[in-house]
Protein backbone atom coordinates (compact mmCIF):
# COMPACT_ATOMS: atom_id res chain seq x y z
CA UNK A 1 0.00 0.00 0.00
CA UNK A 2 1.51 3.21 -0.87
CA UNK A 3 1.14 5.66 2.21
CA UNK A 4 1.61 8.81 1.07
CA UNK A 5 -0.80 10.58 -1.72
CA UNK A 6 0.05 12.27 -5.01
CA UNK A 7 1.41 15.42 -2.93
CA UNK A 8 3.91 13.46 -0.58
CA UNK A 9 1.52 14.25 2.83
CA UNK A 10 -0.50 11.80 4.41
CA UNK A 11 -4.17 10.71 3.39
CA UNK A 12 -7.38 11.90 5.73
CA UNK A 13 -10.12 9.88 5.73
CA UNK A 14 -13.07 12.05 7.19
CA UNK A 15 -16.33 10.52 8.33
CA UNK A 16 -18.91 13.16 9.02
CA UNK A 17 -22.68 13.14 9.26
CA UNK A 18 -24.67 16.11 10.55
CA UNK A 19 -26.51 13.36 13.06
CA UNK A 20 -24.88 11.96 15.69
CA UNK A 21 -25.06 8.15 17.20
CA UNK A 22 -24.62 7.18 13.41
CA UNK A 23 -21.46 5.26 13.00
CA UNK A 24 -18.86 7.40 12.48
CA UNK A 25 -16.61 6.35 15.74
CA UNK A 26 -17.29 2.83 14.40
CA UNK A 27 -16.46 2.86 11.43
CA UNK A 28 -13.24 4.80 11.99
CA UNK A 29 -12.36 2.04 14.34
CA UNK A 30 -13.19 -0.46 11.70
CA UNK A 31 -10.94 1.40 8.78
CA UNK A 32 -7.98 2.11 11.74
CA UNK A 33 -8.15 -2.39 12.30
CA UNK A 34 -8.71 -3.16 8.46
CA UNK A 35 -5.49 -0.96 7.45
CA UNK A 36 -3.50 -2.46 10.65
CA UNK A 37 -4.31 -6.08 9.40
CA UNK A 38 -3.12 -5.08 5.96
CA UNK A 39 0.21 -3.91 7.24
CA UNK A 40 0.11 -0.76 7.72
CA UNK A 41 2.45 1.31 8.42
N1 LIG B 1 -23.39 -0.61 11.37
C1 LIG B 1 -23.94 -0.56 12.60
N2 LIG B 1 -24.97 -1.36 12.90
C2 LIG B 1 -25.56 -1.31 14.13
N3 LIG B 1 -25.15 -0.51 15.13
C3 LIG B 1 -24.13 0.31 14.89
C4 LIG B 1 -23.46 0.34 13.61
N4 LIG B 1 -22.47 1.29 13.64
C5 LIG B 1 -22.51 1.81 14.89
N5 LIG B 1 -23.48 1.21 15.63
C6 LIG B 1 -23.83 1.54 17.04
O1 LIG B 1 -24.41 2.84 17.06
C7 LIG B 1 -24.00 3.54 18.24
C8 LIG B 1 -23.35 4.86 17.86
O2 LIG B 1 -22.16 4.59 17.08
P1 LIG B 1 -20.93 5.58 17.12
O3 LIG B 1 -19.87 4.95 16.24
O4 LIG B 1 -20.54 5.90 18.51
O5 LIG B 1 -21.54 6.85 16.39
P2 LIG B 1 -20.96 8.35 16.26
O6 LIG B 1 -19.47 8.32 16.46
O7 LIG B 1 -21.38 8.75 14.86
O8 LIG B 1 -21.68 9.15 17.29
C9 LIG B 1 -23.05 2.59 19.00
O9 LIG B 1 -23.80 1.96 20.02
C10 LIG B 1 -22.60 1.61 17.94
O10 LIG B 1 -22.28 0.37 18.51
MG1 LIG C 1 -18.20 9.46 17.86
Amino acid sequence: MNHENETGGPHIIVLGNEKGGTGKSTTAMHLVVSLLREGFP
